[in-house]
């Protein structure tokens, strides 16, 4: 039987920003006040328009060849069009002129001299449900506050949700925002327990997600997006067993200024609908996206054995999203069973990080227990001279999907239904709460790993290859790892799942057999140390052909692991689950404790030379663990 399946909006939605980037809008006279000829008192905001273009070719400088220009063809030159008729205005300056502005890269809708690319303007947000009976509005804003200086903070505050006593439902948003500009993302999450008072008084810095509290996610805003409109079949039940209250997390877009009433109105009604929503979180934590690469490509598949294990019922999607951010090119988000392609749920698209594409599913989306949900992410850094990692900052990045279901079961606590299934280098933690472990996940046999088995020829071959003889990494153990046991062992190298077996080694509470534990106990600290001997030495020869010919060669600084360098604890999602990232990212500092007692495994080693790597474990090997991880909780 065919599913029919009527995807309702699959518009782009008009940006309410200026002239897309905010960085552009100070560039050119009357950047932000470029009105939108498609709603009366908007802004119009996408540079994908012939004045984008010419913009783009002059350098992104408003030179006089561009203000003379006439981009869209209207009769009117592009200086007309912005206020500077005699091309007299220079960056900082007041324009000529401040009113009857129109945009350079569009023609007006009844021009008869030139037309758009497209016929009619494309949909608004709209959203009937918004203006029925039974429903209110309440604004949730936060306080009047200075931005965070650092790139990555977050400003989070409570708020009761439920003012009535009989519960209701959310059924949507819009977006508030006083100054424009200023919010890149804004989230609403539903808290099983009531937050600090401090929280509800005034904004407080905070990460993404750093209340573990407060975790499921109820409204979702991203630049771009004029708003949410839930499905009619479903809707966030506030009040009653429902939720009570809320944290409403904002990203602020720049590191100076005041962010003055910005939030979310929301929108409830009496009129309960038929079921319970929730919301779904999936992707990867662990990117890493080396620079001037015009493709890298992370995807995610929340696995068959977890949605079994967890979802009692089928479910049902109403609306799906991917959010990743800047260096994101194309995204895809499908949904398998019995290993066969089901349907897309967002077909594979060209992605704009300020242009969100959010779908909704009329009828749902069937989810069934057992089906899989892959989401694929695709990424350009050719213009770019850093390795760019997961996080929320705008130099981050980010693989995740959002999806709204029904029904949600009140009743369980987020971890228990599975509200965010995410993994770490493709280790999915979710396998392990089954109790069943997962065969091959990036070519690495998990369950080798967890029992050992896969652990153990490597152990061997370290021991063959002189790697236990020394402090650090000998000549003869680094060359076996770079051309033998990396390029022919997924689970090693750094480059696939090695991210993936540090999880599992370093996590609290450790889902590795004894012998497993006690091979990377031995293992482990040689590891680190010839895998950041073989990156230094990648990165001196990439700065050698660089600079060729090289009269002087680059002075030698001094090259960390990738990810410690900045000092900082670069992961925002503090939730327990997550926490272990931020460890296993670090790792270079578990490496430093572990060095420390790598002299003691050595001379007992000597003791028992070929003894089971089992009886080298040590105590201090975990207290060394445990530091780590409290100087992070
Ligand atoms: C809520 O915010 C919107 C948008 O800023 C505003 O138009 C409306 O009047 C506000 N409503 C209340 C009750 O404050
Ligand atoms: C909100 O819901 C809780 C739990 O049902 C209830 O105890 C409380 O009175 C409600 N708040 C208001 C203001 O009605
Ligand atoms: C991601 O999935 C796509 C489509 O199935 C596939 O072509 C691609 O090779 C996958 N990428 C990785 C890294 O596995
Ligand atoms: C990246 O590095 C190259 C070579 O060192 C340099 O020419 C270029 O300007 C850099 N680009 C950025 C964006 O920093
Ligand atoms: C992993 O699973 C085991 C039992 O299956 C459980 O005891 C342990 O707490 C789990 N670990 C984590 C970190 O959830
Ligand atoms: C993965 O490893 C386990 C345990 O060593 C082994 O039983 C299983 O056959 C391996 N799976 C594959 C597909 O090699």
């Amino acid at each position: 039987m065919k599913t029919v399946l009527k995807v309702l909006v699959a518009a782009i939605v008009p940006l309410q920003f200026a002239m897309a980037h905010i960085e552009f809008e100070s560039l050119i006279p009357n950047g932000d006040r470029v009105p939108n000829p498609c709603r009366d008192g908007a802004v119009w905001a996408d540079d994908k328009n012939p004045f984008g273009l010419d913009f783009k070719a002059a350098g992104q400088q408003w030179t006089a060849d561009l203000c003379r220009k006439d981009s869209d063809g209207d009769g009117l030159t592009n200086g007309q069009e912005l206020g500077d008729p005699d091309c007299v205005w220079t960056v900082g300056a007041a324009p000529a002129r401040m009113t009857g502005l129109s945009h350079p890269g569009i023609c007006p809708l009844d021009s008869a001299t030139c037309k758009n690319s497209w016929t009619k303007c494309p949909n608004a947000f709209s959203c009937p449900a918004m203006e029925e009976p039974g429903v209110t509005v309440r604004n949730f804003t936060i306080k009047s506050t200075a931005v965070p200086t650092y790139e990555k903070m977050h400003l989070c505050q409570a708020f009761e949700l439920n003012n009535t006593a009989s519960p209701v439902h959310m059924i949507g948003s819009r977006p508030i925002m006083v100054n424009k500009n200023v919010i890149r993302h804004m989230v609403m999450y539903s808290c099983s327990q009531k937050p600090d008072q401090a929280l509800f008084d005034s904004p407080q810095q905070c990460y993404m997600g750093s209340y573990p509290n407060c975790i499921e996610l109820i409204n979702l805003w991203g630049e771009g997006n004029e708003g949410e409109c839930f499905s009619r079949l479903s809707g966030f039940r506030v009040g009653g067993e429902g939720f009570q209250y809320g944290m409403l997390s904002l990203k602020p877009a720049k590191t100076n200024g005041f962010i003055n009433e910005a939030g979310l109105s929301i929108y409830f009604t009496s009129n309960l609908r038929p079921h319970d929503q929730g919301t779904l979180t999936y992707g990867e934590f662990e990117l890493i996206l080396p620079p001037r690469r015009a493709a890298v490509n992370y995807n995610h598949t929340c696995p068959s054995v977890c949605t079994r294990s967890f979802h009692s019922e089928t479910r049902y999607i109403t609306a799906a999203t991917i959010y990743m951010q800047s260096y994101a090119t194309k995204g895809r988000l499908s949904l398998w069973r019995n290993g066969a392609l089901v349907q897309d749920l967002v077909p594979l698209h060209a992605y704009e990080y300020n242009v969100p594409k959010v779908l909704l599913f009329d009828p749902p989306v069937e989810y069934r227990r057992g089906d899989e949900i892959k989401t694929e992410c695709y990424y350009s850094t050719k213009g770019n001279n850093h390795t760019v990692i997961f996080g929320y900052g705008s130099n981050d990045e980010t693989c995740l999907s959002f999806m709204h279901y029904y029904p949600n079961n009140i009743h369980l606590s987020p971890l228990a239904k599975l509200v965010q299934c995410t993994s770490i280098s493709g280790y999915n933690p979710c396998w392990n709460d089954t109790g069943i472990t997962p065969h091959i996940e990036n070519g690495c046999n998990i369950t080798g790993l967890i029992t050992g088995d896969g652990l153990k020829p490597v152990y061997t071959a370290m021991w063959r290859n002189q790697c236990f003889v020394s402090m650090g990494c000998s000549a003869a153990c680094q060359d076996y790892m770079s051309n033998t046991l990396f390029p022919s062992n997924a689970c090693f190298d750094p480059k696939r799942s090695l991210k993936a077996l540090e999880y599992l080694y370093i996590r609290y509470h450790s889902p590795l057999s004894h012998q497993a534990k006690g091979y990377m106990n031995s293992m482990y600290p040689i590891l680190k140390s010839c895998q950041s001997q073989i990156e230094t030495l990648a990165l001196l020869d990439q700065a050698r052909l660089a600079s060729k010919p090289a009269v002087n060669p680059p002075a030698v600084k001094s090259v960390p692991p990738v990810d410690c360098n900045t000092g900082k604890p670069h992961e925002e999602v503090l939730t327990s689950k997550n926490l272990m990232v931020i460890i296993v990212v670090c790792s270079c500092l578990v490496f430093a404790l572990l060095a420390a007692v790598l002299l003691l495994v050595v001379r007992i080693r000597k003791l028992r030379l070929r003894d089971s790597p089992t009886k080298l474990r040590n105590e201090q090997d975990e207290a060394g663990k445990e530091k780590v991880y409290n100087a992070y909780g």
